[in-house]
């Protein structure tokens, strides 16, 4: 294949200079390479290790074995591609969450885009979490409502509800993904009662509460608009929003992300459908049992009082420093993958500890030992810091 040259060569003199950019700052991203995984053993690069930083926290992505299906939906759910898979598995999730019903994206980050900007109008007023997850602040941006950012883990209790058909929204996560900890829930049924809409991204609760539920179902709180995740405790892929019939039937007319893309295949269908039968099963159950057990036992031994989460973020700061550390790990055959901006607020650089179902009492133990003994060595002090770097009311 041939590009035409004048084009390419100013391309690539933007991009190696961008490159040499990110680099300097230590912010190079790569994919590292996993091969032979079983659970939390695979190897990176060809070296055998334990990993401590995926989001399959009940340990389900290598052992779901779904039936046969088409490969294809053949196109927009709108258009062709609805099948009856599809509609199976959003009643299941609508049977999950407790909600009237329930709409299936391929993925996270696809909802969240279209989901936003379909439910919010110009008029709203929206106030969003100072740490929400990317895809969240990119379906706000193509909301265009009256944006708050709010400092992290406050509610927008001195925000006036306007007046008329407008809105005043909260969007959070309920545990928040890159520092585990969570939505202060009272306040969240406080909103709710003085008439606010509130959004509430679970990807990181759901499936680790009784029967399969994430926090608010545990807590017994009903958000205007709930989104869940199945490629993190659901061990496989796509996203579902669950609320009452007309938001779902609204969501599948105006969500743009829903309606110009290809239905989900249906080999990810029937993999959800097994999924959301393993997690609510006495399976699931022993599973979240064990789950929550390793969170405790990381937490003692990280001297922590109390893991709302199974996330645990060692904040070290400096980017550089942050990469070495995860090498060094990596040597001693862990893997915890460093996390930096624009994932996290800069300056706030960290290892993001993850505990699954799939890690023993034993594997915590030499863990921490060795991270202790390499944090010792580099004079950083082994703390976990949560909600650390908040840009405040910073509009994105
Ligand atoms: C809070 C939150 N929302 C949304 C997403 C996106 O979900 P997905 O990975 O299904 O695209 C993620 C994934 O990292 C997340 O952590």
């Amino acid at each position: 294949m041939q590009y035409s040259s004048a084009a390419l060569t100013v391309l690539e003199r933007r991009i190696s200079a961008g490159l040499a950019r990110l680099a300097s700052a230590g912010l190079t991203r790569r994919c590292p390479a996993i091969t032979e995984r079983d659970g939390v053993r695979y190897r990176v690069d060809g070296r055998a290790v334990i990993g401590l930083c995926s989001n399959d926290y009940l340990g389900l992505a290598d052992e779901l074995r779904p039936p046969p299906a088409a490969a294809g939906a053949g196109g927009s759910r709108l258009i062709c591609g609805d099948l009856a898979g599809h509609r199976d598995v959003e009643r299941m999730l609508a049977a999950l969450i407790g909600s009237e019903d329930a709409v299936l994206f391929p993925s996270g980050y696809q909802l969240n885009l279209g989901v936003l900007p379909a439910a919010i109008t110009r008029d709203d007023v929206v106030c969003s979490d100072a740490l929400n997850h990317a895809s969240l602040i990119d379906g706000l941006r193509l909301a265009r409502a009256e944006l708050r950012i709010l400092p992290h883990l406050v509610a927008p209790d001195t925000i006036a509800i306007p007046e008329g058909d407008a809105a005043l929204w909260w969007v959070t996560e309920s545990a928040f993904s890159m520092d585990g900890d969570i939505v202060d829930i009272v306040a969240l049924r406080r909103h709710l009662d003085r008439g606010g809409l509130a959004y509430v991204d679970e990807a990181h609760a759901l499936g680790l509460y009784a029967g399969g539920r994430g926090l608010l179902g545990e807590r017994d709180v009903v958000p205007s608009i709930l989104v869940g995740m199945l490629g993190k405790s659901f061990g496989v892929a796509g996203a579902f929003v669950a609320a009452s019939g007309p938001v779902c039937a609204w969501i599948r007319s105006r969500a743009r992300s829903f309606v110009f893309s290809t239905g989900p295949s249906p080999l990810l269908v029937a993999a959800i459908a097994t999924a959301i039968e393993r997690v609510r099963s006495a399976d699931g159950d022993r599973r979240r049992e064990r789950l929550w057990h390793a969170v405790a036992h990381l937490a003692t031994r990280l001297g922590v009082d109390h893991a709302p989460s199974p996330i645990f973020p060692i904040v070290i700061g400096d980017n550089q420093t942050t990469l070495e550390i995860a090498a060094a790990m990596l040597e001693r055959s862990w893997h915890v993958q460093p996390i930096r901006p624009p994932t996290v607020p800069p300056g706030t650089a960290r290892l993001r500890v993850t505990v699954t179902a799939g890690h023993d009492v034993a594997m915590l133990d030499a863990f921490v030992d060795d991270l202790q003994q390499l944090l010792h060595d580099a004079r950083l002090p082994l703390v976990v810091s949560r909600g650390l770097g908040d840009p405040g009311a910073i509009a994105p």
